[in-house]
């Protein structure tokens, strides 16, 4: 067995994963022994990679696609996040017992709070989107005490869900609705595909957003997207959606290695420039 603590991220496929990037760099910052590696784990031997993580020495790890709803049924220590959200990305043992977590509301929050400190006075949002990534917004929101979200999505039964889930606050709404909820909204966020590259476009609905309100993005590839760029054009501050990916990765590395690393500009330029050099993958 390794005489270093190891770490991993298991999906299928995983090999355009950026998380090794980020974790080998915190690592390298540190001067840390340790090891982050990728595993490609197909869906009907996760049971059995979960089952053996401790013999085979690891402190935990990251999942990713197509295994964080499967990983949520199969560790019974989750948190609050992975419960509301329904799904795990991180993992680590205390003691014998593996506990699991899904970080991307907590990556989704402190990166606002670097980027748009003024985030949490803001009472009303707007989540485009009810998939996955909309679950961990709401819990996000839920948690910085927002008092009214209109949740807009293009399949509305999706959207009621979730605002069944996550509380009454939560507004369930139609894109045509959207053109006129919006001049309500303090906070604007994207949580759909719309807009990433090779994507159809985010419509253009800001016609009577407001100046004053704030907007974030969770798709990072184009960095400014449609969503962005028309929030810019009607004079709001924006947040792109790299920094909830590199925040997301704060927890798992702390419960791993026992550091906090921090989100710097050195790490943002490094998958910022894997990002331009790969692609979207
Ligand atoms: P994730 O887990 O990343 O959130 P998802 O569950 O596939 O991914 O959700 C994608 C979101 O983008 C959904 O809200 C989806 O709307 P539907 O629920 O109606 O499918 C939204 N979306 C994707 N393509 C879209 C399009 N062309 N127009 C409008 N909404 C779209």
């Amino acid at each position: 067995m390794a005489d270093f603590p190891r770490a991993f991220i298991c999906g299928h496929p995983i090999e355009h994963s950026r998380s090794p990037l980020i974790h080998n760099y915190w690592l390298k910052q540190f001067g840390l022994e340790g090891s982050y590696e990728r595993i490609d784990v197909e869906p009907e031997n996760l049971s059995a990679f979960l089952s053996g993580l401790k013999d085979a020495g690891f402190v935990g790890g990251n999942t990713t696609l197509p295994h964080k709803e499967a990983v949520y049924e199969f560790v019974e220590n989750t948190d609050d996040a992975a419960n509301a959200i329904g799904a795990v990305n991180t993992v680590w043992f205390e003691g014998d017992k593996l506990m699991a977590s899904n970080t991307d509301a907590y990556g989704f929050a402190a990166n606002l709070d670097d980027q748009l400190p003024n985030w949490r006075q803001a009472q009303r949002a707007m989540v485009f989107g009810a998939g996955g990534a909309s679950r961990a917004i709401l819990y996000a929101l839920n948690e910085a005490g927002y008092e009214h979200v209109d949740l807009i999505n293009r399949t509305l039964p999706r959207a009621q869900a979730l605002a069944n889930a996550f509380g009454d606050h939560i507004n369930a709404a139609s894109w045509e609705a959207a053109t006129q909820l919006i001049t309500q909204a303090d906070l604007l966020i994207n949580t759909t595909s719309l807009g990433m590259e090779g994507q159809p476009d985010f419509p253009a609905i800001f016609d009577k957003a407001r100046p004053d309100a704030l907007a974030s993005d969770i798709v990072y590839t184009p960095l400014e997207t449609p969503f962005l760029k028309m929030a810019k054009q009607c004079g709001q501050k924006t947040s792109d959606g790299l920094g909830m990916l590199l925040h997301q990765a704060v927890p798992g590395f702390e419960k791993w290695f026992g550091v906090k690393p921090v989100v710097d500009e050195t790490l943002r330029a490094l998958v910022l420039d894997d990002i331009n050099n790969k692609g979207a993958s």
